[in-house]
């Protein structure tokens, strides 16, 4: 299981003060030290934290592969497209939200990413498109011409905490909350059943698969457990962590976790 380490939140606390601290590249050369496998970073349009320069150093520095997220954006495309990460994942972006709510739409905006896509391998750049685990979904993502996906599991990790503790983790309604922990879960083994089924057919039809949002060193030993999901993009929890441990501690225990 190849971990990849997502280093967005280093950059939003250096953005809390427009100052250079903590320095990125310093999060960079920890995670790669201490069983990072890939660095995920996400240029987002409103670049509200890893800025172009970022892209750039991060590219030049890491002894990793470098996974980039993006939107569909023209104007973020032909950056991307010029900085040539090892692989771009083409996520959904609104401007609104706190985090990627959600996976990408492949039927509603199904000519922008086989444009996005297109462009990305006139450049010579693997693509993975980050989806909702649903069979649909893989064969959509087949079809677009993408070499991989990353399954979104928000929804399974939304269901895993409801059920493991009282407090919610994000935006549940009150009428979720109420649910018997018997609902819930038959609702987790649903989530995981459903999660595992898109990456058996995603691996059948030729892509590869990962998965990320949401996971944290308490649910991801159930991700862990689909043996054709190859890799894991995690972040919020792994720098959440490194304010108490240190972050090469953070990343040491999330790749004990997540070792087959
Ligand atoms: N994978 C993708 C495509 C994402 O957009 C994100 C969130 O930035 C992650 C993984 C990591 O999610 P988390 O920070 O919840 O671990």
């Amino acid at each position: 299981m190849t971990l990849g380490v997502n280093i967005d939140h280093v950059a939003v606390l250096r953005e809390a003060r427009r100052v250079n601290d903590p320095d990125i590249l310093q999060a960079l050369y920890v995670a790669c030290e201490n069983g990072a496998e890939q660095i995920t970073i996400h240029l987002r349009e409103d670049r509200r934290h890893i800025q172009d320069i970022d892209v750039k150093n991060i590219l030049m520095h890491s002894k990793v592969p470098v996974n980039l997220e993006c939107s569909i954006n023209r104007e973020i495309l032909d950056i991307v497209s010029e900085l040539k990460p090892h692989r771009a994942t083409l996520v959904p972006e609104k401007r609104e939200e706190v985090t990627t709510e959600g996976g990408l739409d492949l039927f509603t905006h199904e000519n922008e990413i086989s444009y996005a896509i297109e462009q990305l391998h006139d450049a010579f750049i693997p693509v993975s498109l980050f989806v909702d685990p649903t069979i649909k979904a893989m064969e959509q993502s087949k079809e677009l011409g993408a070499e991989m996906v990353e399954l979104h599991t928000g929804a399974f990790s939304n269901i895993y905490a409801m059920l493991n503790s009282s407090l919610p983790y994000s935006n549940h309604s009150l009428k979720e909350l109420e649910l018997s922990r018997t609902a819930l879960s038959t609702k987790l083994e649903e989530s995981i059943e459903q999660i595992k089924l898109s990456a058996i057919h995603a691996k059948k039809l030729g892509l590869e698969v990962a998965a990320g949002h949401g996971l944290n060193y308490r649910n991801v030993h159930e991700i862990v457990k689909i043996q054709e999901i190859s890799e894991l993009n995690i972040g919020q929890t792994i720098i959440a962590r490194s304010v108490f441990t240190g972050l090469a501690e953070a990343i040491q225990e999330m790749k004990r976790a997540t070792r087959r």
